[in-house]
């Protein structure tokens, strides 16, 4: 099927101040690949012509459309259309689509950016079968709201390609590069960690419901003191403990509550929970 377009104009204002010329495939337009997409448009990195996402059941992307995305359930014609690829499938997809991409894609123009769990680079590379810039990135569901922690690894990649995905993926949050090593490591601090930090706010939700609190108010309290105690980390660049300083008062009601927390195992509940999510990682592996 050839790839629909709509001649409605209602692109972002913002993206007039997109510099970039570089034209986007996205393979597998689910809930990954997207939030990718909308994050582009929102932020204005991106025309929306310069977007073309794929996948087979191509309905869903409808909305997409209507902004001026391409969208297409044909992979190969997404290929020739692009510069950089994203391939946002699910791990055992990878190998079928890539083999059947593998013929079009070209060293001197593609670069490939897996978001794909647990598919190594070299993995990819023998999968097409030739030299090719790879770049394997672990976003996170914050991606949604462009608020993403994404770590990236590459291989082989320029300087400007680097520099390229780089600013990409500022655009729907914040980025560190890492060895592909740690790749496993980022998946569980990065990643699993959405989940992690969801059941430290239920818990303070329990918590405040049990002190009074209705749970919508209890919700909004919870969540945005801990938004606000991130924030005080990223913008001052302080360590943990120097905040928690400003707020314990001697013999105060924080110190006695935290060292309870202690007590009952906190720190070490979590850094266990860390460590065993990344040994299932490795076991499976
Ligand atoms: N969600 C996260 O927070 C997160 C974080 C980090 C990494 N990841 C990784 O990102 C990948 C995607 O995750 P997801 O949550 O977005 O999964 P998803 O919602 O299932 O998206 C995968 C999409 O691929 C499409 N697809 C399947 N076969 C295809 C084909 N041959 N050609 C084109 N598209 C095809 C599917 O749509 P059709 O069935 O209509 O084709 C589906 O919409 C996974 O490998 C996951 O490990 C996810």
């Amino acid at each position: 099927m050839a790839s629909r377009r709509l001649l409605a104009t209602n692109h972002s204002p913002l993206a007039k101040r997109s510099t970039m010329n570089k034209k986007i495939a996205i393979i597998g337009g689910g809930n990954l690949g997207t939030a990718i997409a909308e994050g582009l448009l929102n932020s204005g990195f991106t025309q929306p012509e310069h977007i073309l996402i794929t996948k087979r059941n191509i309905k869903t992307l409808l909305p997409l459309e209507q902004r001026g995305v391409l969208i297409s359930d044909n992979n190969v014609e997404a290929v020739r259309f692009a510069d950089l690829v994203i391939l946002a499938v699910k791990p055992f997809q990878v190998d079928d689509i890539l083999s059947k991409l593998k013929a079009m894609l070209n060293p001197e123009r593609h670069v490939l950016v897996s978001v794909i769990t647990g598919i190594t680079i070299s993995h990819m590379l023998q999968a097409v079968g030739k030299k090719l810039s790879v770049i394997r990135a672990m976003p996170n569901t914050a991606i949604a709201i462009q608020q993403s922690m994404t770590c990236l690894a590459s291989h082989e990649a320029t300087g400007e390609q680097i520099a390229y995905i780089e600013d990409l993926f500022n655009q729907l949050g914040k980025v560190a590069w890492i060895d592909e090593k740690l790749m496993d490591a980022a998946t569980v601090l990065g990643a699993c960690g959405t989940a992690y930090a969801m059941r430290y706010i239920r818990a303070n939700i329990q918590g405040g419901i049990e002190i009074g609190f209705d749970a919508a108010t209890a919700s909004l309290i919870a969540a945005q003191t801990v938004k606000g105690a991130a924030e005080l980390l990223l913008q001052k660049k302080t360590h943990p403990e120097q905040e928690i300083d400003k707020v314990t008062t001697p013999k105060g009601c924080t110190i006695a509550g935290l060292n309870e927390m202690e007590h009952q195992g906190f720190s070490s509940s979590l850094i266990k929970g860390i460590v065993a999510s990344y040994d299932k990682i490795a076991k499976d592996s």
